[in-house]
């Protein structure tokens, strides 16, 4: 992205679809949307600008307020960005879970992390960000809720797409979903301009909970009222907190999307490995979930179809995460023999 900006915000958006060249069968093309290239590495730049400016435009938040929002990471680092830029503190409540990169990257950016306990899964973060809205009178943004969230996927990510796909085919587009506001959002724009297109939609397979059709316990404010019977904790940061989220029922309960498809956890991160190392394409585990959601479609879909799937953030937040496991620190045996093929400048592993 090149041009001159009156603020970093001005660079959210308008991400790059790369063609996937290796990894995908010859008789399709398959292309990806990549969302690192927001100026904070994920599609949650985007959420992040679209709360806050609804809010200041609807007048629910004041100059100088507080923000205090529940996120497993990407939300809370674009809020951070985006409070930082135009001066609002932030106080961000996290699962203790979640990479601790993620937690230091906000605190970096200035906004306050209250850690809670895993055990309390995500029903738990959500309800500490609640009871500190009350208490002090801050302008929690509801990242599940609320409709400033796949609005602004409407207008941004959405557009983008129609103008990539211009003249052009769009048989499949593959998306996971965490709050369902990419989901919604881009979905009801495709299913009014380009209704040819079908929507798949990927889940994990521990948390399979669209696939088993139960229902979601709800407040009356949409928030989840409990844990939904089918989740249990899955390694895709950034996929699906332990309840469905009202933005995501609300696509699904629309009936546009074509396919839901379960993908294993073991299986996301060998494809965003393989995603790096012969593609040059560094995501995160979503990103590897939803490309081998989108290689499942293109093992079916006929020839000549053109498939796109969603790539939410970077592979740099999971360094300390099971993604990057079996990367050493000190050189392995190919390497070592590499060293010791020329006499100079031999450095041994420690004992
Ligand atoms: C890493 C990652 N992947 C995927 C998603 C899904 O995005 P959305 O909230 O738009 O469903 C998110 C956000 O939750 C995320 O952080």
């Amino acid at each position: 992205m090149s041009g001159k900006y009156q603020n970093i915000l001005e660079t959210i958006g308008n991400t790059p679809v790369v063609r996937i060249n290796k990894l995908a069968p010859d008789h399709v093309n398959l292309f990806a949307k990549i969302e690192a290239f927001n100026p904070l590495g994920s599609v949650k730049d985007r959420l992040a600008l679209g709360v806050i400016e609804a809010a200041e435009q609807s007048g629910e938040l004041k100059p100088g307020q507080t923000v205090v929002e529940a996120t497993s990471g990407n939300t809370g680092i674009g809020l951070a960005m985006v409070c930082a830029q135009k001066g609002y503190p932030l106080v961000i409540t996290m699962a203790d879970s979640f990479s601790v990169e993620r937690r230091k990257l906000m605190r970096f950016l200035g906004a306050k992390v209250v850690l809670t306990p895993a055990a309390e899964k995500g029903t738990g973060m959500v309800r500490k960000a609640l009871e500190l809205a009350e208490k002090h009178g801050w302008f929690l943004t509801r990242q599940f809720e609320n409709e400033a969230n796949p609005d602004i996927h409407a207008r941004t990510t959405a557009q983008e797409i129609l103008r990539d796909f211009d003249g052009e085919k769009l048989d499949y587009w593959v998306t996971g979903f965490g709050t369902g506001g990419t989901l919604n959002g881009v979905g009801r724009v495709l299913a009014e301009h380009r209704p040819e297109t079908k929507i798949v939609v990927c889940e994990p397979e521990g948390a399979a909970m669209l696939s088993s059709g139960a229902a979601q316990d709800r407040n009356p404010d949409g928030s989840a009222a409990s844990s939904h019977p089918a989740f249990t904790p899955h390694p895709v940061q950034g996929w699906t907190p332990d309840f469905i989220p009202k933005i995501t029922e609300d696509a699904v309960n629309r009936n546009q999307i074509h396919e839901i498809l379960k993908i294993a956890g073991p299986r996301a991160m060998e494809c965003s490995r393989n995603l790096a190392r012969k593609e040059g394409i560094f995501v995160g585990v979503s990103g590897g979930a939803t490309l081998a959601g989108a290689l499942d479609v293109c093992g079916r879909a006929p020839v000549g179809s053109t498939v796109l799937c969603m790539l939410p953030d970077t592979a740099e937040r999971y360094l300390s995460t099971p993604l990057f496991g079996d990367i050493e620190a000190e050189m392995n045996d190919e390497e070592m023999e590499v060293s010791l093929s020329t006499p100079g400048y031999h450095r041994p592993n420690p004992a």
